[in-house]
């Protein structure tokens, strides 16, 4: 039988209801939540990506800023301006889209912006508190996954988690919020040995590479749970993920797809973490 899909703008939908709500709630109190995002440099897919985080809050009532600047932009100069965002009241939450352009550091940048208002929990502080299990931002896309998983009432306590890639971004944070929650957890990295002997073991397996295909069905264990992290294209330019869907489908138990997957619920939690910041203040 195939797998059941888990559709993430379903999902995100009913999630984005109650941001909302609670969007309209501060509103009324005089504290609009307010978004700050940052795009340096012209890369389309991160145009894309900013575009879709400002429209998401637009139609959840926050208030957010885009500032788009040059690739060349200075790493002073953007320092500068984190500095004024950190200060300004009706920002809550800041997030510097990454990649950034090579001659600016991405790590230092991360350490400018105010822990309390880094709703992407790159943030060591952020970091440290997620890894000593007490997060104040849980990062965006794990947290995502960690609801996909609630969704389907999934029990996550004593199931063995497999996760594909050990980015800050995604798998690093991801395996603290399994270990957090229970699961066995085993993160294979561009140089494990022999990926799909792990992957087969993999109750729940979390594949984020950006490597279309990276992961075929006989790697993949009889009803696990997959869940794709991967935006890739395929040759006729089509969205894909990391995981050959079309083959893993008829073996999983619940896969995700791309798109329509993992993709909105990171903007979704994005702005649950933006209305966490807004309430805490
Ligand atoms: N680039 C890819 N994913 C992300 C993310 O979740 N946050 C930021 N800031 N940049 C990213």
């Amino acid at each position: 039988m195939p797998a059941h899909l888990i559709d993430g703008n379903l999902l995100s939908k009913q999630l984005r209801a109650n941001v909302a709500t609670r969007a309209a709630a501060l509103t009324a109190l005089g504290k609009r939540p307010g978004l700050a995002v940052i795009l340096v440099g012209d890369s389309s897919a991160s145009q894309v990506y900013v575009r879709n985080k400002v429209k998401a809050c637009e139609d959840n009532g926050l208030h957010s800023v885009l500032e788009k600047y040059d690739a060349n932009l200075t790493e002073v100069a953007l320092l500068a301006r984190i500095d004024a965002l950190n200060q300004d009241p009706h920002i809550h939450g800041i997030l510097v889209q990454l990649p950034l352009p090579a001659h600016i550091n991405a790590h230092k940048v991360i350490e400018a912006i105010a822990a309390a208002k880094d709703v992407d929990g790159f943030h060591v502080s952020n970091a440290g508190l997620l890894m000593t299990g007490n997060p104040l931002f849980r990062p965006c896309t794990p947290y995502g996954v960690m609801k996909m998983l609630e969704s389907i009432d999934y029990p996550v306590r004593g199931a063995h988690a497999v996760i594909v890639g050990a980015s800050n971004i995604v798998g690093k944070p991801q395996s603290m919020l399994l270990l957090q929650a229970g699961a066995t957890v085993t993160i294979c990295n561009s140089k494990t040995r022999d990926l799909g002997h792990h992957t087969r073991h993999a109750d729940i397996l979390v594949v984020a590479t950006g490597k279309r295909n990276i992961v075929t069905a006989d790697m993949v264990k009889p009803g696990a749970v997959v869940i794709d992290v991967g935006m890739n294209r395929d040759d006729s330019g089509k969205l894909c993920g990391d995981v050959d869907f079309a083959n893993v489908k008829e073996v999983a138990g619940y896969i995700t797809p791309v798109p329509g997957g993992v993709g909105p619920m990171t903007i979704t939690m994005l702005l649950v973490n933006t209305i966490e910041a807004a309430e805490r203040n």
